[in-house]
């Protein structure tokens, strides 16, 4: 059977090239500093996002753990998005792991946090209070229709967090697709952040591992911080040879995701049942949401999957569609014919 995977853009599997490269790779030991597959993948990341240093991570929640852990010590609180990955996925990690004490502020349509709130939600210096160390921006931003946050708002933001002597973290998972759709490169998006994450194993297709960027001494925490969590790992040359050919051979097609994720939306909008804002479809993740009060997600995705259609239920009457490197143009006017049939039953 055709199968069209649209659940996720972590399904992905390696490319020919990248299981080539992993099965090449030079390695040493990553926990003494000498495995130089990881050691350039860390140089080149760093380069990429305009950064003095970088570090090879296991995954885009350990890469916000460590982060947070890096500039947060216990007690001490990050401003972060109602909506934000670190706060609806990822356990409560900052809270249970590292101490720290999350403040949401609801998240725009857009993804952005309106700077007022940001100004709000900044603590005075009193004894009744957690320290804000840290405000949080996701880019791309996944439960808001993965909206890329634009430069001149990144920038603002670091400006507020100046001026308060806070630091700013950027989960950049999808900080490419971010770069790929305003048509930037990914460091003018994070030139103000003191730290940013972002994974090799989402859109750019790599098998495993993300990678935190930043400051030397501040990558000097974060290693040990990898540590405690442990994730120090050994010959990880063999996973970060995959990273050195997302970087270099998967950005660049982004946009053939962000077109067709575009095309689904457009078409989808436009059937009777489901509501879909082709506006919203700026990079490679499409919410999708039933209109017609008699049909659920679960019970559509079933009726999609029994055609080859993977898509996510996100929630009683929503379902999320990302577009990923083994989905093609082609594959998404099969997708939507399978749709217009789900919902003639
Ligand atoms: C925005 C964002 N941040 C972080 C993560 C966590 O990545 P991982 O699944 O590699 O832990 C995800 C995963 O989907 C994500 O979408």
């Amino acid at each position: 059977m055709r199968i069209v995977d649209l659940r996720s853009d972590t399904i992905t599997q390696p490319t020919p090239s990248m299981r080539r490269a992993m099965a090449d790779a030079e390695v040493g030991d990553d926990v003494f500093g000498e495995d130089p597959t990881v050691n350039r993948l860390e140089e080149m990341a760093a380069e990429r996002l305009g950064k003095e240093a970088a570090l090879f991570v296991a995954s885009g929640t350990m890469a916000n753990m460590v982060s947070l852990m890096s500039h947060c010590g216990r007690g001490d609180e990050i401003i972060l998005g109602d909506r934000a990955h670190t706060f609806l996925y990822e356990q409560g990690g900052s809270a249970a792991i590292g101490g720290i004490h999350p403040w949401t502020v609801p998240n725009q349509p857009d993804g952005k946090l309106a700077l007022n709130d940001i100004e709000y939600a900044i603590r005075a210096d009193n004894d009744h209070f957690p320290r804000t160390r840290l405000i949080v921006l996701e880019n791309t931003h996944n439960r808001c229709n993965g909206s890329p946050l634009d430069a001149g708002y990144m920038q603002a933001v670091g400006k507020i967090a100046r001026n308060h002597g806070l630091k700013v973290h950027v989960d950049g998972a999808r900080i490419f697709n971010a770069a790929t759709a305003l048509g930037v490169e990914a460091r003018d998006l994070v030139s103000e952040a003191d730290s940013v994450t972002f994974c090799l194993s989402k859109a750019l297709a790599a098998p495993v591992g993300s990678v935190v960027c930043g400051a030397k001494d501040y990558i000097a925490k974060a290693r040990r911080a990898r540590k405690v969590l442990g994730g120090g790992m050994r010959q990880a040359g063999i996973l970060a040879a995959a990273g050195i050919v997302a970087l270099t051979e998967m950005v660049d097609r982004l946009k053939d995701d962000h077109d067709n994720a575009h095309r689904l939306a457009e078409v989808l909008t436009g059937i009777n049942g489901l509501s879909v804002d082709p506006e919203c479809a700026k990079t490679n993740i499409v919410y999708i949401n039933i209109e017609n009060s008699d049909l659920t997600s679960q019970v559509l995705t079933e009726r999609l999957n029994t055609e080859g259609v993977r898509l996510l239920p996100t929630g009683p009457r929503q379902m999320r569609a990302v577009t990923n490197y083994h989905v093609t143009s082609d594959d998404i006017e099969y997708a939507l014919g399978v749709f217009s049939k789900a919902l003639m039953l």
